[in-house]
């Protein structure tokens, strides 16, 4: 099968093209802005034969062609289309201002490139049975936890609702596989459980393995018990919800840290850095 991912350069796409690639007929055709210097595996991806790379910004109009492109050369079997690109930057200050550029750009990456998508990749996929598969996010269920963010969830509200109203008008036609994802990858969260924040690699696993399936779910929440908290917390009115989500978050951290500082007694670095305080303080 041909994987074609969308924002395939770090993080969760990265992961994608490397569980795709454990397939052994999967060719994987990855985009992102990143130069290929720049991404960690590519030369393990290409020695393998079956990767392509694409730099392209895909909120721009010219990545339109480089889509087109892409498209001629897929053979008429089906092909799964990952729409991964987002970005995930602050656009609203401590002020309460609207960063603009940065919440244009984090619009752009799904409203522009999403339509582009289906335009260029609608025909082959249809005529072919393909697979869409949009990651989306749990923020869409209770959308209150970023709340730097003004252009992220509304952009992943708007992905969400596209492939559900697209499930309907391409029934029977395309398979199409909407993610709610909570918290993956474990940059800012190293120390939390694998069922709080799993893993990069785990996730990407659990998506490409659905993509296999004879019925590819309609759905896919992960990881569970973040998922099922925001499900129950969107019942709920939005200020209470926002308050139960910070005080979790507060626990989290504590728990956090406490296995951090649990972690540096049992290597002996805690006495390390205490010594080192001292002589500091000495000096
Ligand atoms: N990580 C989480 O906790 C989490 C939670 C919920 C949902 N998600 C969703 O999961 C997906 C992956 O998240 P992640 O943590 O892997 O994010 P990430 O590390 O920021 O990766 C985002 C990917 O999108 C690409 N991208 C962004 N803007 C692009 C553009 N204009 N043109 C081309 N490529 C672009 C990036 O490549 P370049 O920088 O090379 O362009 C990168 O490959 C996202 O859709 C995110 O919304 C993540």
């Amino acid at each position: 099968m041909h994987f074609v991912i969308i924002g395939a350069s770090r993080g969760l796409g990265a992961a994608m093209v490397d569980e795709c690639l454990k397939l052994s007929d999967a060719f994987v055709i990855g985009l992102g802005r990143s130069e290929k210097r720049e991404i960690e595996n590519i030369s393990q991806w290409e020695l393998s034969g079956r990767f392509r790379y694409h730099q392209v910004d895909v909120a721009c109009e010219e990545c339109r062609a480089v889509l087109e492109d892409i498209c001629k050369v897929l053979p008429s079997e089906p092909v799964c289309v990952i729409f991964n690109a987002a970005l995930l930057d602050p656009d609203v200050s401590d002020d309460g201002d609207l960063v603009y550029d940065t919440y244009h750009a984090t619009s752009m990456v799904v409203v522009v490139n999403f339509g582009h998508v289906l335009d260029v990749f609608g025909s082959h996929l249809r005529r072919n049975n393909g697979i869409v598969v949009g990651i989306s996010s749990t923020i869409v269920l209770a959308p209150l936890v970023q709340e730097k963010m003004l252009a992220y969830p509304a952009s992943k509200a708007y992905l969400t609702a596209a492939l559900r109203s697209l499930r309907m008008l391409w029934r029977d036609q395309v398979r199409i596989m909407t993610v709610l994802l909570g918290h993956v990858g474990n940059k800012k969260f190293r120390k939390m459980p694998s069922w709080i924040v799993p893993s990069y690699e785990t996730t990407a696993k659990k998506i490409i393995t659905a993509t296999q399936r004879e019925f590819v779910p309609s759905r896919l929440f992960y990881p569970y018990a973040t998922a099922a908290a925001y499900r129950l917390l969107g019942l709920v009115p939005d200020r209470i919800s926002s308050v139960i989500f910070r005080r979790i978050r507060i626990l989290l951290r504590f728990a956090m840290m406490l296995s951090m500082t649990l972690d540096m007694i049992e290597c002996g670095e805690l006495l390390d850095f205490c010594d080192m305080l001292e002589c500091e303080e000495m000096m």
